[in-house]
């Protein structure tokens, strides 16, 4: 679990400012899309992710922080955000209410997998689900708005694999023969599949041991075992990419590491190496018997989550800065003027300017030192002669000629000055 600083304070993660670029990105976006915000609570029913993730999965069988609370009632700390908002979508009988409902969800999730680059036990995902939406058009609006979020964001080199896992219909018999191929296979396979072989054979498409993936590769192809509504579907939804102009590749071994998907399923995998195994920055898919098994309505739905642990990381690994420095730093020349000093930073931040003032006081130089250190675009000394005067100097931190001005249109002057180059990039203003 990380501690988020902001500025260069954190080494090991992207700066705060970095993930709060990203979460504004998010609002913007996704509320061009119609999506809602919904915040439900990182404990749950620890029943309600047995049911809905399964309890044969990585996530619900290891991975669950799972504790009594003093009512004696099994609880667990989200290891994800689908089932909390369908939860909370049965719960307050959304359906009655609309028959299209679009979510999304940021926040933390947690779950005790085994650390390294990009992979924590507590981690940050941004999420959306689609209710009441059977339509290919559904799960392609979900990958536009990921694809949309990645581009203002500036995240380039993310791939979008796609595959369909089919349903009731033509699923069991493909997972038969799947079965069967694996079991002739068991030998070759890794001590984890030979297991999974019982639990949950899909899983042994993704599992990254050599050796199982030399298995796999001969393995039954889910996408030629798709009853016909099921490949209608997911030629639909590859249509619908296509004349929206977002590449992708078909990849049947996209399985998910969760139990409630049926047909459609994705994953945006990053080529950056940062990453390293850590390289699925987000992944979704349809889920349209989920609600009807936790006891709600018979909704079809789809979603998907990105992982900012691993997005924020990307963009440190591009160098981008988005801190945003402040437009003045205010000093004090002499101990007459702390006063007014402190009085004046005050009235310039109620304009709306964003000012730094150190409050520890101390000789010119060293508040010198710390304005540079700071990055203002600006320095205003204030001492006895400015104060009798009513009139300052406006000094700019990249270096240029100072501007003087009147201590009563400070604000005025800061903002219509020219914007000298950046002394660091300031894109999070975008
Ligand atoms: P997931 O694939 O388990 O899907 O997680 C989505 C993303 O969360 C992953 O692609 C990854 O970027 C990030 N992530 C997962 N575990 C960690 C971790 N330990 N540390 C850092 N990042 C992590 C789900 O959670 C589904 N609820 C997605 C979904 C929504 N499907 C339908 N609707």
């Amino acid at each position: 679990m990380n501690d988020l600083l902001p500025g260069e304070l954190s080494s090991d993660m992207a700066p705060i400012e970095t993930w709060q670029f990203v979460e504004r990105a998010t609002r913007e976006v996704f509320s061009r899309f119609g999506y809602g915000e919904v915040r439900t609570p990182v404990l749950e029913d620890t029943g309600l992710f047995v049911r809905s993730v399964g309890e044969e999965t990585d996530i619900v069988g290891k991975e669950m922080y799972t504790f009594e609370d003093k009512g004696g009632r099994s609880l667990s700390l989200r290891p994800e955000g689908t089932a909390p908002a369908v939860r909370a979508y049965i719960e307050h009988s959304v359906s009655n209410q609309e028959p299209l409902t679009r979510w999304y969800y940021v926040g933390p999730m947690f779950r005790y997998e085994r650390m390294k680059t990009g992979r924590y036990r507590q981690f940050y995902q941004i999420g959306a689900e689609a209710l009441g939406s059977k339509e290919a058009a559904q799960d392609v609006e979900l990958m536009d708005m990921v694809v949309q979020l990645l581009e203002r964001i500036g995240l380039k080199d993310i791939s979008l694999n796609l595959n369909s896992l089919g349903d009731d219909a033509c699923r069991p018999a493909y997972q038969q023969k799947l079965v069967g191929y694996l079991k002739s296979h068991r030998e070759e396979l890794c001590e984890d599949c030979q297991r999974r072989l019982e639990t949950n054979p899909l899983r042994v498409l993704d599992c990254k041991n050599p050796k199982c993936q030399a298995v796999v590769q001969a393995a039954p192809n889910i996408l030629q075992e798709l009853c016909e509504p099921c490949k209608a579907h997911f030629d639909e939804v590859k249509r619908k990419l296509d004349a929206l102009g977002i590449r992708y590749v078909v990849n049947p071994q996209i399985v998910r590491g969760l139990d409630y998907y049926t047909r459609t399923t994705f994953e945006f995998i990053a080529a950056h190496p940062a990453l390293g195994t850590a390289s699925t920055v987000g992944g979704g898919g349809r889920y349209d018997k989920l609600l009807k098994a936790l006891g709600g309505p018979d909704v079809p739905a789809v979603g998907f989550a990105l992982g900012m642990d691993r997005l924020t990381l990307l963009l440190k690994e591009s160098g981008q800065k988005f801190s945003d420095p402040p437009d003045l730093f205010v000093a004090v020349a002499d101990e007459g003027s702390a006063d007014a000093a402190f009085t004046l930073a005050s009235k310039l931040r109620k304009e709306g300017l964003r000012v730094e003032f150190d409050t520890r006081g101390g000789s010119l130089k060293s508040q010198m030192k710390r304005a540079d250190k700071t990055k203002a675009r600006f320095t205003l000394v204030l001492g006895q002669a400015e104060r009798e005067s009513g009139k300052a100097q406006l000094k700019p931190m990249a270096g240029g000629d100072p501007i003087a001005v009147s201590l009563t249109e400070v604000t005025q002057a800061v903002r219509s000055a020219p914007q000298a180059p950046a002394p660091q990039a300031t894109a999070a203003q975008g």
